[in-house]
C-alpha cells in the first residue's frame, strides 16, 4: 500500500472525484445525477455540506474516496461523521484502503470536531460491504428505520407551512 495515499480533495480534483463517485454509482447500480458543477458547490463552494478524501496512486490516479458530512447528536453528545459515500477501485479491492479511507475519515473528524462516532447506511444487496464493516465493528442500528422525503412528498411539505 506504499504506492497509495491518502488526502483531501480539493478544488482541482472536481472532476476526478465526481468520475470517482460515478464509479461508485455505476458499482452499486445507482443512477448518477451529481455533475462536477455540484461537486465543485457542495464540497469546495463558500458553504460545503460534505469533505471529501482521496487516495491516490503513484500515477495520480484516484483509486478510492471517502465522501462525509459531520452531524451534532444529541443522544452521544458528540459530533458524529455520516459517511455518505465510500469507495475502492475494484483493482485495488481486498488491500485495506478502505478501512484506511475510514480511519482517516476518523482522525479527520476527531481533528475538526472531536467526533466520536461513524455512521452510514449499506444496501441491503450488498453482503460484501456489509461483511466489510461488521469486520471493522460497525453494528446495524436495529431500532432504527431510515426513512427519506423527496419528489412530490417533499415538494407537498412546502405547501403545508
Ligand atoms: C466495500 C469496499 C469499500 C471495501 O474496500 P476494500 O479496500 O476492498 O476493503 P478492505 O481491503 O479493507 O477489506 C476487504 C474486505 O471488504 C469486503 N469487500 C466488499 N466488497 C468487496 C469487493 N468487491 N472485492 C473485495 N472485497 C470486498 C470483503 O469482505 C473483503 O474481505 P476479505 O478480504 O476477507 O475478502 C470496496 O470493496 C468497494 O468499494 N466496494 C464497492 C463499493 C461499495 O460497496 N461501497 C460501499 C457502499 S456502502
Amino acid at each position: 500500500m506504499d504506492d497509495i495515499s491518502i488526502r483531501q480533495a480539493v478544488p482541482d480534483d472536481a472532476v476526478a472525484l465526481n468520475r470517482a463517485l460515478g464509479q461508485l454509482s455505476s458499482d452499486m447500480g445507482d443512477a448518477h445525477a451529481a455533475s462536477v458543477a455540484d461537486i465543485a458547490r457542495f464540497c469546495f463552494g463558500p458553504s460545503p455540506v460534505f469533505h471529501a478524501l482521496l487516495a491516490e496512486d503513484a500515477d495520480g490516479d484516484i483509486v478510492g474516496l471517502a465522501a462525509f458530512s459531520p452531524f451534532f447528536s444529541t443522544v452521544y453528545g458528540s459530533v458524529g461523521m455520516y459517511v455518505s459515500d465510500l469507495w475502492v477501485a475494484e483493482q485495488t479491492r481486498g488491500r485495506k484502503l478502505g478501512q484506511q479511507l475510514l480511519a482517516a475519515v476518523r482522525a479527520f473528524g476527531l481533528e475538526a470536531w472531536n467526533a466520536n462516532f461513524i455512521r452510514l447506511g449499506v444496501y441491503h444487496n450488498n453482503p460484501k460491504a456489509l461483511a466489510f464493516y461488521e469486520r471493522i465493528g460497525f453494528e446495524p442500528t436495529a431500532d432504527t428505520q431510515f426513512m427519506t422525503l423527496a419528489g412530490m412528498a417533499y415538494d407537498a411539505l412546502g405547501e403545508k407551512q
